[in-house]
């Protein structure tokens, strides 16, 4: 019997940020990478997943953009930080995709959705609330 994938991320309402246009695409970035995981439960083809990886390269990158516009109008103090951080999660994600591209490994894939959930949950938790906080506190200033 294959072993069990890694656990999927489930969207908690912990992930709000408190600024509902990035809230919802948090939203959906999650979604997506819960069907990655049920893709690979449910044993799909490879041209589903990916499409799959292909979707979320594109949500990230879209989400990313979308950030770091709001970080500038906001003249957010660390957006050097953020960004690089958004740079750093899109040059790796991409690393595991185009491996996963060429070997179709799916233990590697196993890895790499555990990997992505974990980031993407740390940076909205940590990086994310931390902007979302400081713009908002500034905005009352
Ligand atoms: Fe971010």
């Amino acid at each position: 019997m294959a072993s069990e994938p890694a656990q999927s991320i489930v969207w908690s309402d912990d992930f709000l940020i408190g600024i509902e246009e990035l809230d919802y695409e948090h939203r959906r970035l999650v979604e997506d990478i819960d069907t990655l995981h049920r893709d690979l439960v449910a044993d799909v083809e490879m041209n589903r997943i990916e499409d799959t990886l292909g979707r979320i390269h594109a949500r990230m990158q879209a989400h990313f953009a979308l950030e770091e516009r709001f970080m500038l109008l906001h003249e957010y103090p660390h957006y050097p930080e953020h960004k690089a951080e958004h740079e750093r999660l899109l040059d790796e994600y991409t690393e595991l995709m185009t491996k996963f591209e060429r070997e179709q490994n799916l233990d590697d894939l196993e890895a790499t959705q555990d990997v992505l959930s974990k980031w993407i949950v740390n940076h909205i938790l940590s990086s994310d609330k931390k902007m979302s906080l400081m713009v908002k506190s500034a905005k009352q200033t």
